[in-house]
């Protein structure tokens, strides 16, 4: 039991060493020896071992201490860790206990499937975080957004994350994520919103010739000829010799 629980706490502070920008007020302030209200963290996670797990849960949370501890400003000192005011404090509590039982309870028994037993993957707050305090994938928040404020709106919002996310890995900005997103809108028939999301995805991935066909077959739904022929002629031209036919046949279909 007590090294399941020393194995548990490495797995939490695997993602420790990730530099936190943090500005302390080091000499006037000391991670507790003693900590006096722990209730799922293992009882000798103190000093320094304790400022490794916290940094590593801000690191992976994208955020600072204040997040989840009462206090303000750089001097910690004035911070009060021991209280339990915050939701989001409660919150990390549920989600260490989580993350231990689907250790301990479920990855654990990958091993006795094994011929040959491989070392897991250490599930971390990283895993699922990526940096970001709500965990979100990119395609779900965009259609959070559509469905709350409209396209204007989620198209805007891709923009300002895109600038200031791209190259790190909490959102995928790759080709497929607004694909994806407008194939899922496009069954409940939202074509005009659907045909502005591909069009960004046009904007800021490139163009190829499977952006233009999917485009294409959701213009020619929304009953759009004239754009349809436009897309699929663009697609056409890019497509590779062998998924040429198939821009063809639905042009053709169009143009008589
Ligand atoms: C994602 C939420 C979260 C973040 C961010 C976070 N903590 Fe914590 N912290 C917790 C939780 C939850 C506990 C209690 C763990 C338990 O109950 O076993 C705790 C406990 C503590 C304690 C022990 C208090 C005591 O005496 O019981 C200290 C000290 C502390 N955190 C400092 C920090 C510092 C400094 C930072 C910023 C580097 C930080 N924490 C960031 C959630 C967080
Ligand atoms: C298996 C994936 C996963 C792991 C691992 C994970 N989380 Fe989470 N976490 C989530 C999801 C999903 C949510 C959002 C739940 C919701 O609001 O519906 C969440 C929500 C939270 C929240 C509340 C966010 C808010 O503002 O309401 C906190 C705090 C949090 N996680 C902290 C942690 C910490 C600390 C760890 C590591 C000990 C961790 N999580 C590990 C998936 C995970």
């Amino acid at each position: 039991m007590i090294y399941a629980r020393i194995k548990v706490l490495t797995v939490l502070v695997a993602i420790a060493t990730l530099f936190v920008p943090l500005v302390t007020a080091q000499n006037q302030w000391s991670w507790p020896e003693e900590p006096e209200n722990l209730k799922v963290l293992p009882a000798h996670t103190k000093g320094s071992e304790l400022g490794r797990v916290m940094r590593g849960f801000a690191s992976s949370l994208g955020v600072r201490c204040q997040h989840c501890h009462v206090g303000n400003g750089p001097d910690l000192s004035t911070f009060d860790f021991v209280s339990d005011e915050k939701s989001t404090k409660l919150k990390a509590r549920v989600m260490i206990e989580m993350v231990m039982a689907i250790q301990k309870d479920h990855l654990s028994k990958l091993t006795a499937l094994e011929s040959e037993p491989q070392v897991r993957v250490e599930l971390t707050c990283m895993t699922c975080h990526r940096g970001q305090p709500r965990p979100i994938m990119l395609d779900d928040m965009l259609a959070e957004t559509i469905e709350d404020e409209g396209i204007d709106a989620a198209i805007a919002q891709y923009h300002e994350l895109r600038d200031e996310h791209y190259g790190g890995f909490a959102y995928d900005f790759g080709p497929g994520t607004l694909t994806g997103l407008g194939e899922s809108l496009g069954n409940d028939g939202n074509y005009e919103i659907v045909i502005q999301i591909l069009n960004l995805e046009i904007e800021v991935n490139g163009e190829s010739s499977s952006i233009y066909y999917t485009l294409g077959g959701v213009q020619m739904q929304a009953e759009l000829v004239e754009d349809a022929i436009s897309s699929l002629e663009k697609g056409l031209e890019l497509a590779q010799d062998g998924f040429k036919p198939f821009f063809q046949r639905r042009l053709d279909r169009l143009r008589n």
